[in-house]
């Protein structure tokens, strides 16, 4: 592995599992210290133990506006600093009864809203001032390709990810001159290692359902979560410097229009 990560600061926010532990790992194989901040602090502390001793956790409730500065503060007291951050955290249980729009609880929007869009604008707003003391810096979010698809279903969680790509644009194009450049990882579906043990607990009915997404795709396998940590280390390293105000999708080609 290349250590061009190597004297990088980082925080990968949203990161005890799936894409964000996969990041974790990958950003301290490639050089970086970096800072796992999760809800699930049990869940950060052993991903951080098992990527390596530049890594160490701190808690974090990205929809808690004192917990987010608390935090970022203890990342950058930790390092001396920051460098980079992806802000990777999402509420995927409340993805469950995100229904259609006449259908769901207002609660269903505002919970969304609140993690998945809120939640990312707290954590821009605490890691930017660390970041543009620096000549140059970047920040990685993470949104999805339903923000940019057609679904009858998962209005709330939509919305909050188109959020997420306009939130991109507007840092990208107010702070590329001071050296911050932001973008956005768009993922399409990924087994994830949590996801994967789920579905091995529902058997011949989650096989039928993942052959769906393989037939749907132009790609010999489907995404996993370390097809995603690659791409946000490019993109926080000097490779992806020039890369600003991009929507990154990363799906094997499932979005592609015949
Ligand atoms: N897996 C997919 O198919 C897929 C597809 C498109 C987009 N995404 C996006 O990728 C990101 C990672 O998803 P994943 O599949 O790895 O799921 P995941 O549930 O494994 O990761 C989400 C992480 O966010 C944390 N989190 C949840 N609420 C939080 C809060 N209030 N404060 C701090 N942390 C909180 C969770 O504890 C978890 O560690 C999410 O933003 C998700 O929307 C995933």
């Amino acid at each position: 592995m290349t250590q061009r990560l190597a004297g990088k600061r980082l925080i990968v926010v949203g990161s005890a599992t799936g894409i964000g532990a996969a990041t974790v790992k990958r950003l301290i194989a490639e050089g970086a210290q970096v800072c796992a901040a999760d809800i699930n602090i049990s869940g950060a502390e052993k991903v951080a133990e098992e990527a390596g001793p530049n890594a160490f956790a701190v808690a974090i409730d990205i929809a808690d506006e004192a917990s987010v500065q608390t935090a970022v503060a203890a990342a950058v007291a930790r390092m001396g600093g920051l460098d980079g951050a992806h802000i990777n955290a999402a509420d995927l249980r409340v993805i469950m009864s995100d229904t259609d729009l006449l259908d769901m609880g207002m609660d269903v929007f505002d919970r969304t809203i609140a993690v998945n869009l809120r939640g990312h604008v707290l954590c821009a707003r605490a890691v930017m001032p660390h970041l543009l003391k620096n000549e140059a810096s970047a920040i990685v979010f993470t949104s999805s390709g339903s923000a940019h698809g057609a679904e009858p279903a998962r209005a709330c969680y939509a919305m909050a990810k188109a959020g997420i790509n306009a939130l991109m644009r507007h840092i990208a194009a107010r702070w590329g001159k001071e050296g911050l450049t932001a973008n956005v990882l768009a993922p399409g579906f990924t087994i994830t290692g949590e996801l994967k043990a789920n579905l091995e607990q529902n058997g011949a009915e989650a096989q039928k359902w993942l052959d769906v997404y393989r037939a749907k795709t132009p790609h010999t396998r489907l995404g996993e979560a370390e097809d995603h940590a690659a791409v946000v280390a490019m993109l926080l390293s000097e490779d992806g410097r020039w890369i600003n105000g991009s929507i990154i999708d990363v799906n094997g080609g499932s979005l592609m229009r015949a």
